[in-house]
């Protein structure tokens, strides 16, 4: 399997208002790549696809969706359908968190956690795989994330959609293998985005550390890529990959109560 060719790619990406995402779509045209930008604030999208026309002369479309919604596979194909635009290639970006107790969480935001984390990937990649599989040349990148791999005491459904990502990546990543498509799920760690600012009061003990930028994010996953057969998984940053190296070597009762101690919201 080569480097994808992304000067023929059209890709289909999520949560391309901020962050990671929009670091993803501005190195994806730099290299050639005709974009679909899904996210909810349609200002960002539409600023973020007029500098990226005018830079590298890619065609940038906008899709404004909210990936809460129920059926947000069909709905966002047919969006896209109607915009005269055939996806080869998709990633899965868009994400929410929330930090806090599982019992003091509150259930309506939970259930968007599993709606847009979980639920969206899936439907996405069911939604667009066929066209995906008849170009034969794209890419399916979902964002994981290195919680994926640890408990997260005050983050535990954020945490188990992101291992949910990771196994279904890893599989889907297994049963495309020889089709042309490649499967990759990418795993950030800590990261400066606007990731955490809803995520609650106690949330800043997050980014209390050193962070990766979403250009070093994206950096790692378009460096995975370019591999020739690149594996199913990579894991941004040396400092995340020894944190997640070491962690294996802990029984997962260890594992467990050392995520809860560097959870715990600063003190004072
Ligand atoms: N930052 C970190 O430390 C970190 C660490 C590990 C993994 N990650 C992962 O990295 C990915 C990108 O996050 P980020 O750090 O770049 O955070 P971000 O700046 O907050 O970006 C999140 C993106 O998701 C979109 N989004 C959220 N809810 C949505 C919805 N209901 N419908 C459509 N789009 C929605 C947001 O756009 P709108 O608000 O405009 O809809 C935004 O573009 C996520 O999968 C996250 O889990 C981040």
């Amino acid at each position: 399997m080569s480097a994808p060719d992304y000067g023929v790619q059209t890709v289909l990406l999520t949560g391309a208002s901020s962050g990671i995402g929009a670091a993803f779509a501005t190195a994806l045209a730099a290299r050639g790549a005709d974009l679909v930008l899904v996210a909810r604030r349609a200002d960002r999208l539409t600023a973020l696809a007029g500098e990226l026309r005018r830079a590298h002369g890619v065609r940038a479309e906008t899709v404004p969706f909210d990936l809460s919604r129920p059926d947000a596979g069909p709905a966002l194909h047919r969006a896209v359908a109607d915009r005269g635009v055939t996806v080869t290639s998709l990633i899965n970006n868009a994400a929410v968190g929330s930090f806090a107790l599982f019992a003091d969480a509150d259930p309506a935001r939970l259930a968007a956690e599993l709606a847009v984390d979980v639920a969206a990937p899936v439907q996405l990649t069911a939604a667009f795989l066929p066209g995906i599989l008849a170009a034969g040349n794209g890419f399916i990148v979902n964002v994981a994330g290195v919680s994926a791999y640890l408990p997260s005491p005050r983050m535990a459904v954020y945490s188990a959609a992101k291992a949910f990502v990771s196994s279904f990546t890893e599989s889907l990543w297994a049963e495309l293998r020889g089709t042309g498509v490649t499967v990759l799920a990418v795993g950030p760690g800590a990261t400066a985005t606007e990731f955490t600012a809803g995520m609650g009061p106690d949330a800043g003990v997050l980014t209390s550390r050193r962070l990766r930028t979403p250009g070093d994010v994206v950096a790692t996953a378009l460096a995975h890529l370019d591999r020739r057969d690149p594996g199913p998984t990579v894991i941004d940053g040396r400092s995340n990959r020894l944190a997640l190296s070491a962690s294996r070597l802990m029984t997962r009762r260890r594992r467990a109560l050392m995520m809860r101690r560097v959870f715990a919201p600063a003190q004072g």
